[in-house]
């Protein structure tokens, strides 16, 4: 990625509409899953659409040196934050790349951690602080936006405080649009806790507001109430989240609020994830060539996991945050069925250790055919994308995911669940049409997924030329930004007003 950084940023007086973001995590400065990407990409494609944006995000201790040292001073202030008036330190240090600005919020007590999250009971005050420091800061930066674009519940605590203390301020005057990319993550918290940190009125804990319980305060539920708008990342997550299995004990607030909730489907940057110019890849392709270099990936790919050199041995990649929202119990219950003399996995991923053990195990018990990379590496992350034939996405839940859009655009054939985005955006191969993009299943049951991996193996061993055309036509599907940023852009008209 060619990145022009701290040009100067021409003044846009025709934009349609200035948009503010805030959000927890940002792609190339810190990123732990799919919503690190979104804040990435998003606001690209928006200055496409001709919108002003900025981006405000925590500078954390680990954001790589070389953007920290580029990163300009645009100013400092205290800020009352807690019910005893105790005040905090805001900095501004401020970054431009490619037309999108970037606003870090810069404070040693709250930021100086390695990661971005750390445990409850400490970012509860973290992500208050930051919320109320970036209103603040774009009134001290006199840069006031149409709409505040938050996201998650890092960012759920803006709306509230556009609409209470800061309602009297210039920014008072943006609307706010909360989308959801995780409904599981939802920052709760003992009422008095809350209270004393974010000192918002009384009335915004009553229900249906910020009250959990008689105990607890939620900072997604207050935020959700009080957003002009509430997005989430694709349609049928829309819909989920509105019942008792997905809603995560906040589907009955989310059917009352059902009228102000879109889904939106994510995608991707397809300047970031392009076969043709990705500099990570051993050897680079596009449709026209994708069969015989995609062969080159993989042998590198093999040698470079331990893996028993041979084009002919099918691949199958799963890339993914360790935890059970994944699909990860299924993989586990069939793993020992799905390895065999033709076929080998390989997976990358962190988090939950009972799960990273065990894919430990299974490369042991089978050595050269399977690679358990227990790590965070974005550059590996690329050439499984492109060394795989099919890529493992079996998601319990999944808002939108990221991974079987990436794996198409590499022409890596998805194997999902359909729930989510992954039903949204992966098209089940139909045999008689000899139509689609990816094998999927329904149930949660790992005989599901075994048949849904059986019907691959079969495709990919016994009709190649049909496996052969899902690969290139996996690769012409469209997985940009380019149509949901409209809507976005929609959006945000609509509520301008
Ligand atoms: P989620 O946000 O739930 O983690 P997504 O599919 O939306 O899931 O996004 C995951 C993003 O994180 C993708 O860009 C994927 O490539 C990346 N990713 C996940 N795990 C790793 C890892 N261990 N190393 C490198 N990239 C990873
Ligand atoms: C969340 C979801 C994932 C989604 C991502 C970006 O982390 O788990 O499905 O793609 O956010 O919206």
């Amino acid at each position: 990625m060619e990145e022009q950084e701290n040009q100067t940023v021409e003044a846009r007086p025709d934009a349609k509409c200035k948009i503010a973001f805030v959000g927890s995590e940002c792609y190339p400065f810190v990123k732990t899953g799919g919503l690190g990407d979104v804040m990435y990409a998003l606001p690209r494609a928006l200055i496409s659409q001709n919108c002003d944006v900025r981006v405000f995000l925590p500078k954390y201790r680990c954001i790589p040196e070389k953007y920290r040292e580029k990163m300009v001073y645009r100013g400092s202030f205290m800020m009352d934050l807690c019910q005893d008036g105790r005040s905090f330190f805001v900095g501004i240090m401020e970054l431009v790349i490619d037309g999108v600005i970037y606003d870090f919020i810069e404070n040693e007590e709250f930021f100086s951690w390695g990661n971005p999250y750390t445990d409850l009971y400490a970012d509860i005050p973290k992500y208050s602080y930051f919320s109320k420091a970036s209103l603040a800061a774009m009134n001290y930066l006199e840069w006031t936006p149409d709409v505040v674009h938050c996201h998650d519940w890092q960012a759920a605590l803006v709306p509230i405080y556009l609409k209470t203390q800061f309602a009297p301020t210039p920014v008072g005057r943006a609307k706010s649009i909360l989308t959801i990319h995780n409904l599981r993550f939802q920052g709760i918290c003992g009422i008095p806790h809350m209270k004393y940190w974010t000192n918002i009125p009384g009335f915004v804990f009553d229900y249906p507001g910020m009250k959990q319980n008689a105990d607890d305060a939620n900072m997604m539920k207050g935020g959700l109430a009080f957003a002009d708008c509430i997005t989430t990342v694709s349609k049928t997550y829309a819909g989920e989240i509105q019942t008792g299995f997905y809603g995560e004990r906040l589907d009955d607030h989310l059917r009352y609020h059902s009228g102000k909730l879109v889904g939106i489907v994510n995608g991707i940057d397809v300047e970031q994830w392009n076969s043709e110019t990705d500099s990570l890849l051993p050897a680079n392709y596009t449709a026209a060539d994708a069969i015989e270099k995609k062969k080159a990936n993989k042998l590198a790919l093999q040698e470079k996991l331990g893996l028993e050199q041979d084009e002919n041995k099918m691949v199958i990649g799963l890339i993914s945050r360790l935890t059970n929202q994944k699909g990860l119990d299924l993989v586990n219950a069939i793993f020992g069925n799905i390895v065999d003399a033709n076929t080998q996995i390989v997976v990358l991923g962190t988090g939950d250790h009972n799960y990273e053990n065990s894919f430990r195990y299974y490369e042991g018990v089978h050595k050269g055919s399977v690679c358990a990379y227990i790590s965070y590496n974005e550059a590996l992350a690329h050439q499984i994308y492109a060394g795989s034939d099919a890529l493992l996405v079996p998601s319990l839940f999944e808002p939108c995911g990221l991974t079987q859009l990436i794996a198409m655009r590499y022409g890596t054939i998805p194997i999902v669940r359909e729930t989510g985005g992954l039903k949204d955006t992966v098209q089940p191969y139909n045999e008689s049409t000899n139509e689609g993009n990816g094998f999927t299943f329904f149930d949660y049951d790992a005989g599901a997924l075994f048949d849904a991996v059986c019907r691959t193996k079969d495709v990919y061993f016994k009709e190649r030329d049909r496996w052969d055309e899902m690969v290139v036509r996996d690769m012409g599907v469209d997985v940009s930004w380019d149509k949901s940023a409209r809507e976005y852009c929609d959006l945000y008209m609509k509520l301008k007003g």
